[in-house]
């Protein structure tokens, strides 16, 4: 150990465009948010978190780091999140990503963004049993990302598992205004995924929804480097509509994205949904907000394509 303390920070995420499909190799769009989680680090006398002792079965993550990262001594970590658990905001991944990048620090290795993705994935697809590298690369990398399923311009890494393979890209974020409604509802990635999974594996309408979604991901890279915002929107209102024909909307998310349209230039659940969190694209912050509210859920306007996972002192 070369470090005494360590603190980083990593941050959320919303996805644009793809979830769901981007796990059967369809091309996404994620951008980082200014809600991120704080992680600090120090040797101590057994392993904690926030004050607990570490356990596999309630901190899964934050031992899948350890196990990845850490052959030294026992550590006391501490996190602190402005993102809400379970809320489709990408807290699991921040957290994971947060503590590799602390681990590595303290061992005395540098930052190395690739190689932290990496092994966040792993260890995000391991808990959930089956994932795509999106949220983690986000983490690692900040700004935005395309996940494609082949090398493009701006390429950063890719990364294989099984027989699936993703292309991550850097995408430069324009200003965009951007309200995030939380349903409240905290719903586990997992069986979400697994229930895509079910379908497609029965169904080719299943497999041409995924197909389709791909296609509106594809096109909104290109309008999101226009900064088209109207047709960017369109586009995410389709996908909201795709996705809930997938099984992985439910009541309360389609009132939020009903609720924000007519304020917005589209709207649509983001993350893996069954609860979780929608966003809206709109120029009409305020009338979104309160529209969100007025339907339970709780606002966030957040800033996108903010800096990746980093060292805090
Ligand atoms: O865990 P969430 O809510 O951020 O969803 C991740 C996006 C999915 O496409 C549903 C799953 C994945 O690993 O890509």
């Amino acid at each position: 150990m070369v470090r005494q303390m360590v603190v980083t920070s990593a941050p959320g995420k919303v996805i644009l465009l793809g979830e769901h499909a981007v796990v059967f190799g369809q091309p996404a769009i994620a951008v980082a948010i200014d809600l991120r989680i704080r992680s600090e680090v120090h040797p101590a006398s057994t392993f904690t978190i926030n004050g607990s002792e570490l356990s596999g079965a309630t901190h899964p993550y934050i031992h899948g780091a350890i196990k990845a990262q850490w052959s030294d001594g026992p550590l006391a970590m501490e996190t602190e999140s402005d993102l809400p658990s379970g809320s489709g905001m990408g807290s699991s991944a921040a957290v994971t990503v947060g503590l590799l990048a602390a681990l590595r620090l303290l061992k005395g290795d540098g930052m190395d963004e690739k190689d932290i993705a990496v092994r966040a994935f792993e260890i995000e697809s391991s808990v959930q049993g089956r994932a795509s590298p999106i949220d983690t690369s986000v983490s690692a990398h900040g700004k935005g990302i395309v996940v494609g399923p082949c090398q493009a311009p701006d390429f950063l890494w890719h990364i294989k598992k099984d027989v699936r393979e993703w292309f991550i890209h850097h995408c430069d974020v324009p200003r965009l205004n951007l309200v995030v409604g939380f349903t409240g509802i905290h719903a586990a990635t997992g069986p979400l995924v697994a229930k895509v999974k079910r379908y497609a594996d029965h169904t080719t309408f299943a497999r041409d929804i995924i197909q389709e979604i791909g296609e509106l991901s594809a096109e909104g890279v290109k309008r999101l480097k226009e900064n088209d915002v109207v047709r960017l929107g369109e586009l995410m209102t389709r996908d909201h509509k795709l996705l809930a024909i997938l099984g992985v909307s439910c009541r309360e998310l389609d009132k939020l994205v009903m609720a924000t349209l007519p304020y917005s230039y589209g709207a649509k659940l983001t993350g893996a949904g069954g609860g979780g969190s929608m966003i809206a694209l709109t120029d009409r912050t305020e009338e979104v907000c309160e529209a969100i509210r007025m339907k339970g859920g709780t606002p966030f306007v957040v800033r996108a394509g903010v800096d990746g996972v980093r060292e805090e002192r």
